[in-house]
């Protein structure tokens, strides 16, 4: 294989998964996804994170086949969950004299998940490691995206290894690094994996870029997707819109339906905000589009109006596993719209606005509710609805 480096003596280790349907067993990736792991080779030895446990053996191979007989020393954990600490046991069991080096939360993680360490290196904010050359210090990111997760910057090459942070859905298709690839491709997949894996951690993002800026990076290799070194402020940029908030003028309309009776409301709903000057509309079936896009959608756009027939006297299934979704996720700052329709007893609406009692984005018409087909007095509600949306957005100064 080809080696790939960061710098001299520092080799990026990853592997490509184009086989795993749904990360963390949730979330569709059709394009894949990388598990990237560093190996910094000085008179010590030093391993940055590890790789999910399918690709072990490879990966053991790539680091013989570069040092060697020579033993690792030390194991940074940036981080537990099992894409990157899946390779944990296995080197433990290659290496024996090798030291983990995590922070106070991370070895119980290791003990939990695979077996109690010998040899631990237990490290705070500030802390320096030298390599004899490289030099290295830790920061701890707590909940980007565990509690345990923490970064480690090179302070010799002003490598930040970031972890989570800063990483993408999508495979390395031959380019690693930023300016070796055209990032149209990652506009989409950076932000999904940043909307579903760490978007509930929105605070503790601002947190932690807001800690790391003393730092003088000049390249981010987190553990999926490209390493940025030429264009840093593309992803930063973009990391600090979404973790604070920041949407734009627009409007999701999701929707549950079996018949189309909600549907169509949820059309009539859609040409009105097009009448009322508002381009980005976006109208899902909750059927047929993953939470993973609807999410992510709502990271971009202010407005959010849901629709559900009632199913049993609940809102509709494919709805209420959305709306849970969302609620784990508690994206602050939208205006909510609610509709539904209903055959015999409803309940599609009420629980929609159990949602929206919860959720706490600020309701911006009554909720409508249709028996059956839609007629004209519903249909003017609509109306009315997609309006109360559009004066809110078009209103809003903070909006582009
Ligand atoms: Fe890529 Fe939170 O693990």
């Amino acid at each position: 294989m080809h080696q790939i480096k960061l710098a001299d003596n520092i080799y990026f280790l990853g592997f490509n998964d184009r086989r795993t349907h749904l990360f963390e067993n949730i979330w569709p990736i059709p394009h894949g996804v990388s598990y990237n792991s560093y190996l910094i080779v000085d008179e010590k030895i030093a391993l940055v994170d590890t790789v999910e446990q399918s690709y072990v053996d490879d990966y053991l191979g790539q680091i013989e086949g570069i040092i060697g007989d020579r033993k690792i020393d030390y194991l940074i954990i940036n981080h537990m969950e099992p894409d990157h600490s899946g390779a944990i046991k296995p080197i433990m069991a290659k290496y024996p004299g090798i030291t983990l080096v995590g922070n106070k939360k991370t070895f119980g993680f290791v003990e939990s998940f695979y077996t109690k360490p010998t040899n631990t290196l237990e490290v705070y904010d500030g802390h320096t490691l030298d390599l004899g050359g490289t030099k290295l210090q830790f920061q701890t990111i707590p909940m980007v995206h565990w509690p345990e997760t923490m970064v480690t910057f090179d302070e010799t090459h002003n490598i930040l290894f970031s972890g989570d942070a800063f990483g993408s859905y999508g495979t390395l298709d031959g380019g690693v690094f930023d300016d070796e690839i055209n990032l149209d491709f990652y506009e989409v997949e950076i932000m999904r994996y940043f909307t579903n894996i760490v978007g509930k951690y929105c605070p503790h993002t601002q947190r932690a870029m807001k800690k790391l800026t003393h730092l003088d990076i000049k390249m981010i290799a987190a553990t999926h997707g490209p390493i940025w070194r030429s264009d840093l402020n593309w992803v930063l940029s973009r990391y600090d819109k979404w973790s604070s908030y920041n949407t734009e003028k627009g409007v999701i309309i999701v929707y549950g339906s079996m018949y189309g009776n909600t549907q169509k409301m949820a059309e009539v709903i859609a040409r009105q905000l097009a009448e009322r000057g508002i381009k980005n509309i976006r109208v899902y079936d909750a059927s047929k589009t993953h939470s993973s896009y609807i999410i992510n959608d709502i990271f971009k756009y202010k407005g959010f109006i849901v629709g559900s027939c009632a199913y049993n006297n609940a809102m509709f299934p494919n709805v209420e596993i959305l709306l849970t979704t969302i609620e784990h996720m508690a994206p602050k700052n939208h205006y909510l719209g609610v509709f539904g329709n209903y055959a015999w007893n409803g309940g599609g609406v009420k629980n929609l606005m159990k949602f929206a009692e919860k959720i706490k984005w600020e309701l911006v018409h009554d909720p409508i509710e249709e028996k059956g087909a839609l007629k004209a007095d519903k249909f003017e509600e609509c109306i009315k609805l997609a309006n109360a949306m559009a004066d809110k957005l078009l209103a809003d100064e903070d909006l582009k």
